[in-house]
């Protein structure tokens, strides 16, 4: 098997699984067929982020990462190098490591056998009582392991393209922003009721916000702003987000029509409370895409006095890189065209997705959950520039159920409240499949574009 290049067979597709221009049939989504079809064509050939290269802190750290009923086991070797295997003992192939771990080698419980960092076998009990077979076949079964921008990714398949090559256009787009400088300031793992693509559609389009996050409209009003349903008439603010498709990946970035169809909220507000209010939202209800050090950036911001033709927003980011400098954080240095070329939401396919910004970012895994297409396992992390040493140790929070958690802050809460409806909408009979905006959603169709281009392939 290989990365496939080609488009895919359109006669191969069943007529219920057929996209259509600006329409994904629900088969897609809650057909078990579909999900084993995954399993088979999608799964084993893609590039997934099995975890983030700092979770594998010390020689020995050991994290598995699972995909269906496929385990693997991703470990640091060397300070400078890191492995996977197939999470298997090559005696009767029992699982090796669980979750998160340090070894100073694997070790099977079962019969003994033991193999080194790098997968060699070291020890195997009574070898004299057994047929010979090759190093290869008593070595444990590597699994193609690269790494970008502090994520480590893995590949099933042997014969896949590299990682780089997989990710364009992403490397060259987002290297000025130092993703692999970021460390965690949390993660969360949970379980939400949705196939884990509705999971990864919620994410990667902006068209929900004046529906699912009124509150973004009203941000005129204070940096706590009211969540009701928003009226038709601020609808006007919502922002503009259309997706920009790649061969192999999606974007997008919020910004505002040329047309002067939508006001930007701006005209309507006080420049600098409209930035604060923003930040200092985000700071406190998401802990993410901004820092408690932006918090008070913009807390500056607000007493600060602006001279003729300053704008609020430009003052802002020079506040917020002052005192990150003045922490010893390493400020990404980037043009305005680079800024342009890499800001913004990344559906990295298939099953992460990022949201970069200067100085940090935000982060969704989403993987089907076994064999029920209705349920996914669904990661959250919040990522920055800390200062030498002044990044905190994180470990994963677990959260079995998500509304059990009150810690999500309000934005997600109110995704996340989606999940579950948007799935009893797609099991009704009265409901084909999704009608997508040709301009802002997009994203969703280029992702069903991309896998079938695996699941059919020419
Ligand atoms: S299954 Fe691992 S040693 Fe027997
Ligand atoms: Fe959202």
């Amino acid at each position: 098997m290989a990365t496939p290049t080609q488009q895919p067979d359109i006669t191969r597709i069943p007529e219920r699984w057929r996209l259509g221009k600006d329409f994904v049939p629900k088969g897609r989504y809650i057909d078990p067929e579909f999900l084993a079809l995954e399993y088979e064509q999608l799964f084993p050939r893609t590039w997934q982020m099995a975890c983030r290269e700092q979770q594998l802190g010390a020689v020995g750290s050991v994290v598995e990462y699972t995909i269906g009923d496929q385990s693997i086991a991703v470990v640091r070797t060397q300070e400078d190098e890191v492995k996977a295997f197939h999470n298997a003992c090559r005696h009767r192939g029992v699982r090796l490591v669980r979750g998160d771990s340090r070894i100073r080698e694997f070790h099977c419980p079962f019969h003994g056998w033991r193999y080194a960092l790098d997968g060699t076998c070291t020890f195997q009990h009574l070898e004299n009582e057994f047929e010979p077979r090759d190093a290869d076949y008593r070595n444990l079964r590597p699994v193609r392991c690269e790494r970008w921008g502090g994520f480590v990714f893995i590949n099933l398949d042997p014969d896949a393209v590299p990682l780089l090559e997989a990710l364009d256009p992403l490397p060259e787009a987002l290297a000025p922003f130092r993703l692999e400088d970021m460390r965690l300031l949390w993660h969360k793992q949970t379980i939400l009721p949705a196939n884990w693509k509705s999971a990864i559609d919620a994410f990667i389009e902006g068209y929900h916000t004046p529906g699912t996050h009124p509150q973004y409209m009203r941000l005129a009003e204070s940096n706590t702003p009211s969540a009701r349903p928003a009226e038709l008439p601020l609808y006007k603010y919502a922002p503009y987000t259309p997706s920009i498709r790649y061969e192999g990946h999606s974007r997008f970035v919020f910004g505002v029509r040329e047309d002067g169809e939508r006001e930007q909220i701006r005209s309507s507000a006080p420049g600098a409370d409209l930035v604060a209010n923003q930040v200092q939202y985000q700071v406190q209800e998401l802990r993410a895409l901004n820092t408690q050090r932006d918090g008070r950036a913009a807390a500056a911001l607000r007493e600060r006095t602006f001279e003729r033709g300053e704008r609020p927003d430009v003052v802002f980011q020079q506040l917020r890189r002052e005192l990150a400098e003045a922490e010893g954080v390493e400020w990404p240095e980037m043009t305005r065209e680079q800024l342009q070329a890499g800001i913004g939401d990344w559906h990295v396919f298939p099953t992460l997705v990022i949201l970069v910004e200067v100085g940090c970012m935000l982060g969704y895994r989403s993987r089907p959950n076994g064999n029920d297409p209705d349920s996914c396992i669904f990661d959250v992390y919040s990522f920055e520039h800390f200062p030498p040493d002044g990044a905190p140790t994180v470990q994963t929070e677990w959260i079995p159920d998500w509304r059990s958690h009150l810690g999500w802050g309000q934005v997600l809460t109110q995704d996340f409240r989606n999940m579950s409806e948007v799935t009893a909408g797609l099991h009704s009979h009265g409901f084909d499949g999704h009608w997508l905006n040709v301009e802002q959603e997009m994203a969703v169709h280029n992702a069903h574009h991309i896998a079938d281009r695996y699941l059919f392939e020419a």
